[in-house]
């Protein structure tokens, strides 16, 4: 039996699932109705009354956000009385307003100017001098900033920290037109999701103290991607500078915000989270470097062979140790260069962070993203004791890691300090990278394809959605350069490629995969748990 509901909109006949709300519906009917304090994720408050529609047999107008479609529902969303009811609500709402557009960050994606264009565009009733003066520019927290004269008391901020951060700093104060939002007497707005309530907010009350006046919203393009913040592997938007006059600041980005997947983060990401921007931007490396002085890739890749060729000839003098934030595809591959050109079966896997605190709600214990993929692509070629796999090693190759990173005991530091020739792939400057004999540059998250599994085993999809950061090269195209040196058969494969081999070698974990398949959303795999489950319990 189909659990679904037939209802016509505005002479359509759509189908939905049982329970949407009529929001949801009209959208899905392509005809969406404009609305401010309506959520998906959210209790439903209904006090904008910016989505009232016409349902034929009800008597007013109801509004979408309180109302659910039923089977034989018929609904008018663009009638004569809808309209007129709607800039009736807009000229409310705006009675108050500073129109304070040309100095507003939300600008470009504020709902505010958008329905004005769409539903009113009528003058204001009240004189700009005449209007009602709340607070301005209030730091309500370490990352948000309030402006009370934007607000349209739709209530979503309040609401998301009583339901979702469950720390309900936010609170409606006041009545009528004084009606203002505020902290508690005392308190910040200051919990580890406090950004959620910037992404909400439908004007520009609520701002990004990060983000606030670095770039206009119509500079940026927004590229999907997944965040490497921690295990829990959050979807998100990444936006980046994109213009062609100003091209210098091209591929530069500028913050993040999540994208919506009920599967894995809902509609939300922590405050943490938003902050790995900077690891796109900052730290980077942008040239080869042989013995501290650049030079170029075939530089580069040309020492490389002097320095290891002659270890080559004695299988396993060569060791290569891989971080958790490589992908799955980069790990494949490292691994079977390791043991197609330097005869050695085995990986050491190094951490890159410590653990950290975890919670309940999005945040893990794990500051990787991909502890889960690298450990089921190296599986049992996994070393148990790194110090003693590093210790009399001729040569060593690293991917993504830093032995030299305090974390680490002392006894990897010195096994590795031992060795050396050593040849380092990052994309940022380590102290790993500082100590190397070559240094390869290579991609942050952004400027790659590639997939990851999140801790409940779900693979994820990266995106390329910038260019190269200066002379670095993706991480797959950078290792083919590399291990051709070595051996001319060896074949530059794309990550897409590179997917493709490893589903067919791991018929286990990544059984069936395809990587159209992974989509937009990714798909659940057969992978173990991550080890990093027996450690959670001791920091979370
Ligand atoms: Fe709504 Fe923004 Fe005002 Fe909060 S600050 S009530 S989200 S308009
Ligand atoms: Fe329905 Fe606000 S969205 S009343």
């Amino acid at each position: 039996m189909s659990n679904n509901v037939k209802l016509t909109i505005n002479g359509r006949e759509v189908e939905v699932p049982q329970g949407t709300n009529l929001v949801d519906a009209t959208k899905a009917a392509g005809s969406p109705v404009p609305h401010f304090c309506y959520h998906k994720n959210l209790s439903v408050a209904g006090n904008c009354r910016m989505c009232v529609v016409e349902i034929e047999g009800v008597r007013g107008l109801p509004i979408a956000c309180n109302s659910t479609a039923t089977d034989g529902m018929v609904v008018n969303t663009e009638s004569e009385v809808v309209k007129e009811t709607r800039a009736a609500v807009m000229e409310f709402l705006l009675i108050n307003h500073p129109i304070d557009c040309p100095v507003c960050d939300q600008a470009g994606e504020c709902k505010l100017q958008k329905y004005y264009m769409e539903h009113d565009r009528g003058d204001s009733a009240v004189a700009i001098g005449d209007k009602v003066k709340k607070g301005k520019a209030l730091e309500v927290g370490p990352r948000v900033m309030l402006d009370q004269e934007r607000c349209v008391a739709c209530s979503r901020c309040v609401r998301f920290c009583d339901e979702v951060s469950k720390t309900g700093e936010l609170r409606l104060m006041n009545r009528g037109d004084h009606t203002t939002i505020d902290t508690f007497a005392g308190r910040e707005l200051d919990n580890a999701y406090s950004v959620n309530t910037v992404d909400i907010c439908p004007v520009g009350a609520l701002t990004s103290r990060d983000f606030r006046f670095q770039a206009r919203a119509w500079f940026l393009r927004d590229s999907e991607s997944v965040c490497p913040g921690c295990a829990t592997g959050c979807n998100i938007d990444v936006s980046v500078y994109d213009q062609v006059e100003l091209s210098d600041y091209n591929g530069q980005a500028y913050r993040i915000r999540p994208r919506e997947n009920d599967a894995v983060n809902k509609s939300w990401m922590c405050d943490a989270g938003r902050d790995v921007y900077t690891r796109i931007n900052s730290n980077r490396i942008d040239q080869p470097f042989a013995h501290g002085i650049e030079v170029s890739w075939d530089g580069a890749i040309s020492r490389a062979h002097k320095l290891l060729h002659g270890a080559t000839e004695i299988p396993g003098s060569v060791v290569g140790v891989l971080g958790f934030d490589c992908t799955n595809e980069e790990a494949y591959l490292f691994a079977r260069m390791m043991r197609e050109v330097f005869g050695t079966s085995q990986v050491a896997l190094l951490a890159s962070r410590p653990l950290q605190q975890g919670d309940d709600l999005l945040i893990d214990a794990d500051p990787h993203a991909n502890r889960r993929g690298v450990e089921a692509v190296i599986g049992d070629a996994a070393v148990g004791d790194v110090a003693e796999y590093l210790k009399g090693a001729q040569g060593v190759i690293v991917l993504g890691a830093d032995p030299r990173h305090y974390m680490h005991a002392s006894a990897i530091r010195d096994a590795f300090s031992g060795i050396k020739q050593q040849v380092v792939f990052s994309a940022t400057v380590t102290e790993a990278t500082e100590g190397a004999a070559i240094v390869l540059p290579t991609s942050s998250f952004l400027e790659k394809e590639g997939t990851w599994i999140n801790r409940d085993g779900r693979i994820q999809r990266l995106f390329r959605g910038s260019r190269g950061h200066g002379e670095s090269r993706e991480d797959v195209v950078a290792l083919a350069a590399f291990a051709q040196a070595f051996v001319e058969t060896w074949t530059e494969r794309s990550a897409i490629d590179a997917f493709d081999e490893l589903v067919a070698d791991h018929q286990g974990p990544f059984g069936g995969l395809t990587y159209d398949a992974i989509g937009k959303l990714g798909v659940e795999t057969q992978t173990a748990a991550s080890s990093t489950d027996v450690l959670k319990g001791a920091t979370s």
